[in-house]
């Protein structure tokens, strides 16, 4: 029986590594989550065959499925402007699982049916128990902040920093303290209760803008947890997938963070998102607005479009009228390419999804280290619900909560149409010259709705024609 079950540990990690290296890609990545359910599937099967699990038991493993899958099923129909907060829900459930599984193996290495703790697993166990529970409430206020829950800006007082490091330090050297002798039982529960505090205080300074970075380093904090567990419980597979789980988390933060230009320690202490002070400036800025007419009009003129997708494109839920413009104008002979910022909207991969939702052909969706240098011979850029990716302050202006990020240059284009349903601020709460600017045209409304009306009247059906 140990045969199979090792075997069937050795497909289920390598469908997990396939699954990794198959969602790099828009192509293959539906492949790839088919992989990864497979993998959990067979890994899931091998633990059950386990002769360690008493027959008695089977019947709590099954209402433990059942309760997983009624959690589990509604989590998975939010809308996609809402996976991150779900993600961080995972998260929390993942953090919460290891917690407990460790609790479980602490208080049962006393009794007559547990594993006696060597010096190693205690200290494996600490481990797991320390970023289980930090994982777990940290995970639950991220998931809170998304929501708006709880309020979305930094929670700063003074000392902060050395507050949060002193109580993760106290529970360290306790981590210690138990792996040197596990006789010193009552400093377990103050680690479990430090951890929970610890998770709490890592989010409250962090800015609901950074809340996606965040997440992604709790699912690596989550992915290290399994190893520990992997490790006090002597289970290969969790060592390998908690290890795959917790370097993709921290490539993926690494990405977001390179996308903000922002640094790891700024994220975690720079209490970035903060609600800034109203723009000081006093001269009266003028825009120029254009009705979905105009913008077919001027669209029609142009040889080459490109399409900057954001936020707005996602909450308006237009992308299928984005495919339909699309259509109009590629069918007239006009170059149609989409400009994706790698954090556009609000987790990575969201304007992809999107746009692959709506049947966009892959080729036509140009990262923007590609796209930038082509956006001074680009005719029109259409911008759809996107603000702060197009924001020139993040060029331009140094004292900018911005300043640094890479943006797509929408402003060196020769015109700009910009869709969204008034002047207010994207995400970061800052103003944006770019819908001041001469050139630029706003075309107010629901996204939706505005380029639903302009491939009305490229159609002939809004009675351009
Ligand atoms: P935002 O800067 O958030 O701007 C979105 C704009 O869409 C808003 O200005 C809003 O203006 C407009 N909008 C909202 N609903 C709309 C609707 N129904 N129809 C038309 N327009 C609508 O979005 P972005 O440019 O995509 O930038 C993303 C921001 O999120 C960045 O600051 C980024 O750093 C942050 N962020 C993203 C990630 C990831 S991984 N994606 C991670 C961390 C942070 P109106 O209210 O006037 O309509």
């Amino acid at each position: 029986m140990n045969t199979w079950i090792q075997i069937a540990y050795l497909i289920s990690t390598a469908l997990f590594i396939f699954s990794l290296k198959w969602m790099n890609t828009p192509q293959t990545a539906r492949r790839g989550v088919f992989a990864g359910v497979a993998a959990m599937l067979v890994a899931v099967i091998g633990t059950l065959i386990n002769p360690e699990i008493l027959a008695s038991n089977y019947k709590w493993i099954a209402i433990a499925v059942v309760i997983g899958t009624a959690i589990g099923v509604p989590l998975s129909w939010v809308p996609l402007t809402a996976v991150p907060q779900r993600t961080a829900l995972s998260h929390a459930f993942g953090g919460l699982a290891a917690g407990l599984v460790g609790v479980a193996e602490f208080y049962l290495s006393f009794s007559s049916s547990g594993h006696e703790l060597g010096h190693f697993r205690a200290a494996a166990l600490c481990a797991e128990v320390l970023l289980g529970f930090l994982t777990f409430t940290g995970s639950l206020m991220a998931a809170g902040k998304l929501q708006e829950i709880i309020p979305t800006r930094p929670i700063t007082y003074k000392g902060q920093n050395i507050i949060n490091l002193g109580l993760l330090s106290i529970a360290v050297i306790g981590c210690v303290a138990l792996s040197i002798d596990t006789n010193y039982k009552f400093i377990f529960p103050v680690i479990i209760f430090l951890a929970l505090l610890f998770g709490v205080l890592l989010i409250i300074p962090i800015g609901g803008a950074d809340m996606p970075t965040v997440i992604s380093m709790l699912n690596a904090y989550a992915g290290l947890s399994a190893v520990a567990m992997g490790f006090v419980m002597d289970n290969k597979l969790l060592i390998t997938a908690g290890a795959l789980d917790g370097s993709s988390g921290l490539i993926l933060s690494i990405i977001m963070c390179k996308a903000m230009n922002r640094s790891f320690t700024n994220v975690l202490f720079g209490a970035f998102g903060q609600v800034q002070a109203a723009s000081t400036d006093t001269v009266k800025k003028t825009v120029k607005s254009a009705t979905p007419e105009d913008a077919a009009q001027i669209m029609e003129q142009a040889n080459k479009v490109v399409i900057v997708p954001g936020y707005g494109m996602a909450v308006a839920q237009a992308q299928h009228r984005v495919r339909e413009l699309y259509d109009q104008l590629t069918s007239r002979g006009i170059t149609v390419k989409f400009a994706i910022h790698p954090v556009a909207g609000r987790m990575p991969g969201h304007m992809n999804v999107l746009l692959a939702e709506a049947d966009i052909p892959y080729t036509d969706l140009v990262e923007m280290d590609d796209i930038n240098p082509e956006m001074p011979q680009v005719d029109v850029v259409l911008v759809i619900g996107a603000n702060d990716v197009v924001n020139p302050a993040a060029r331009t202006n140094k004292g900018s909560p911005i300043y640094g990020m890479p943006i797509i240059n929408a402003d060196k284009a020769k015109s700009c149409l910009a869709i969204k349903r008034s002047m207010n601020p994207g995400f970061a709460g800052i103003e944006n010259e770019l819908y001041y600017a001469d050139k630029t045209l706003m075309v107010f409304g629901d996204a939706k709705a505005v380029v639903g009306d302009i491939v009305k009247y490229l159609s002939g059906e809004g009675g351009g024609h």
